[in-house]
């Protein structure tokens, strides 16, 4: 029974390490057509790697210190910012 249970760990292997790459990839937050939520992450920055033609994107109950616009200018569609519940002493322009 060698073959077939080498091919079963393989195969959980494969599901466990694409779980991991999406999540990690994706940063946690849902991605849903165009909106981004990345609500309760406990993020601390801005996420950089999320699809660049999203339109909300959800930053609220994290932990970010600021919302520099440098960190958003690869989202160009983005329409609505919601940053609610964060540490932001200061907003820039
Ligand atoms: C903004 O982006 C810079 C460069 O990637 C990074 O060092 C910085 O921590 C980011 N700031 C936030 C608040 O995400
Ligand atoms: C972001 O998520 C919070 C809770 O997770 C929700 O109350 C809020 O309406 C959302 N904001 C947007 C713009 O979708």
């Amino acid at each position: 029974m060698k073959g077939p249970l080498s091919f079963q760990i393989f195969l959980s292997w494969g599901l466990l390490s694409q779980w991991i790459l999406y999540t990690y990839a994706t940063n946690k937050c849902t991605v849903m057509q165009e909106v981004a939520d990345c609500s309760h992450l406990k993020l601390t920055h801005i996420p950089d790697d999320l699809p660049t033609n999203i339109k909300v994107l959800n930053l609220t109950h994290n932990q970010l210190k600021g919302l520099p616009p440098a960190n958003f200018t690869r989202y160009s569609q983005l329409i609505v910012l919601d940053g609610g519940f964060n540490s932001v002493s200061k907003l820039e322009p």
